[in-house]
């Protein structure tokens, strides 16, 4: 009791002595934490005492990344990953939270199978988020889906796992008038579908069944037609989108465009880009089939120089487990696309910090406050300061570890990063407030401790545009018809 007869304040834990990083500046501060949120930053002596004390000198303490571009794979194929294997990977990369997308099995494509997935996604270590899909046959269901409390939706414009057809343009249309008015964002996978297949369907009858083939089967061109299509629907519609993994140095022109229109759209890259080229393909074989493809090394140069001018705005990592039988399959056609890559992307990114190609401020906007802001988590998640939740990876920026596929958390043990040696590891993870990862250890008994972000995402109201000529305001749509029983 103090001398006003109230209990004095004790923080349950200090994060002492380590190196507090925001996109702007990294400062020398101690974190107190209480419950779920984060309560003080600042000296030492500034502190609440507090029951316990994590020490932290020589270390960074980063707000935990948000990684809105995963695939863990429940319901359906879980024999690739689940929800506890997936966000043990996530806890282990010091990612924090997770959007979770929507080609599982079924389709996360109605408030039916929304509302299965969250049950599903309640074993969850990190925080999460789900996507809902917009496709050609289920626009009828987007008002369920975002009612239900979808945090984003995803949109397919080419073909990649799961076989899910690509939308035509006026269905896209149609969907992004209804999901504008919400302000959800909508992300889209922007590579144009009838180009590609065509391309494919003749390389592979005239026998071109080699790794590269995967390349001239979805050349560049592809991207900038379905980033510039998307783009003028969302300048038409008001809705705001993201473009999911920016793989070429041709769709940045149409993306800055957008941009400069003052169209709402943000644009992530993923490591495989930044790291690989048409070089690794021999090497890698049919393991670095994924869609986009891996480009050329200008392509990569390119996207660097974006990250760096904020044409592209953050890092995902497009997680997408596939079994190591499943990548090793040839013809190239048959691989599984992608491969994980939620517990190795703070590691290389980190890495290249350390070579000087990033600062450790632009890494922290790029991973965790750009992502925040642009799904509606920000001010709560993606940064560290006083009631925030505490969602903190804790960075040793000095330690290397040597990726070994074998020792990936996620159920799938296959990297195209088996063997690199990085320098920069998160040591422990918290989701707010608790230790998921402990000393470079899952901290098994978190499963569970995950929750939607639907509570705490709040989007800015949109700017809506021609509202008054969407067709569900011209020509109301009729109640699904009803098969005669
Ligand atoms: O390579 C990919 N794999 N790209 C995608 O867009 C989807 C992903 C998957 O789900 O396997
Ligand atoms: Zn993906």
């Amino acid at each position: 009791m103090n001398a006003m007869g109230a209990a004095p304040f004790v923080a349950d834990l200090v994060i002492s002595g380590g190196t507090v990083v925001s996109g702007e500046a990294s400062i020398a501060a101690d974190v107190a934490i209480a419950g779920e949120h984060i309560v003080a930053v600042g000296r030492p002596e500034a502190m609440p005492p507090a029951r316990e004390r994590l020490e932290a000198r020589g270390l960074l303490v980063l707000p935990g990344a948000i990684d809105v571009h995963v695939h863990f794979r429940e319901p359906g194929y879980t024999h690739k990953e689940d929800w506890a294997t997936g966000s043990a990977a996530a806890a282990m990369g010091g990612v924090t939270t997770v959007f979770e997308m929507p080609n599982t099995n079924p389709p996360t494509r109605s408030a039916a199978e929304l509302a299965e997935k969250r049950a599903l996604a309640a074993k969850s270590s990190v925080d999460f988020g789900l996507y809902g899909l917009l496709a050609e046959d289920n626009l009828d269901e987007l008002e369920g889906l975002i009612a239900a409390g979808a945090n984003a939706f995803k949109c397919f414009m080419g073909n990649t796992f799961g076989d899910l057809p690509a939308p035509s343009t006026g269905a896209m249309l149609e969907g992004f008038e209804i999901i504008a008015r919400t302000g959800l964002r909508i992300s889209l996978h922007a590579e144009e579908a009838t180009i590609m297949a065509r391309r494919q369907a003749r390389l592979a009858a005239a026998g071109r069944n080699d790794p590269l083939d995967h390349l001239l089967a979805r050349p560049a061109v592809v991207a900038v037609e379905a980033v510039g299509r998307a783009a003028t629907l969302a300048e038409w519609t008001g809705a705001r989108i993201h473009i999911l993994h920016i793989s070429s140095a041709a769709e940045l022109r149409p993306l800055a465009e957008a941009k400069a229109r003052g169209v709402d759209v943000t644009g992530e890259t993923c490591p495989c880009y930044l790291l690989l080229s048409r070089e690794d393909y021999g090497r890698l074989g049919p393991l670095i089939r994924v869609n986009p493809p891996v480009r050329e090394a200008y392509d990569r140069d390119a996207l660097w120089h974006a990250l760096r001018s904020g044409v592209i705005d953050m890092i995902a990592t497009d997680h997408a487990p596939h079994t190591p039988e499943e990548k090793a399959r040839l013809p190239i056609w048959r691989a599984d696309c992608g491969f994980p890559g939620v517990e190795t992307q703070m590691p290389l990114m980190l890495t290249e910090v350390a070579r000087g190609r990033l600062t450790i401020e632009q890494y922290v906007r790029l991973a965790a406050e750009a992502p925040a802001k642009a799904f509606g988590l920000w001010p709560t998640k993606g940064r560290i300061a006083p009631g925030a939740h505490a969602d903190i990876a804790i960075v040793d920026p000095k330690r290397t570890e040597t990726i070994r596929a074998a020792d990936l958390h996620s159920r799938a043990k296959v990297t195209p990063f088996d063997g690199v040696t990085v320098t920069g590891v998160p040591v422990h993870t918290l989701v707010r407030g608790r230790l998921v990862q402990r000393d470079r250890r899952f901290v098994s008994d978190s499963s569970g401790w995950g929750r939607p972000v639907t509570e705490i995402q709040r989007m800015p109201t949109p700017v809506l545009r021609n509202a008054d000529l969407a067709i569900d305001r011209l020509a109301p749509r009729l109640p699904l018809a009803r098969s005669a029983a």
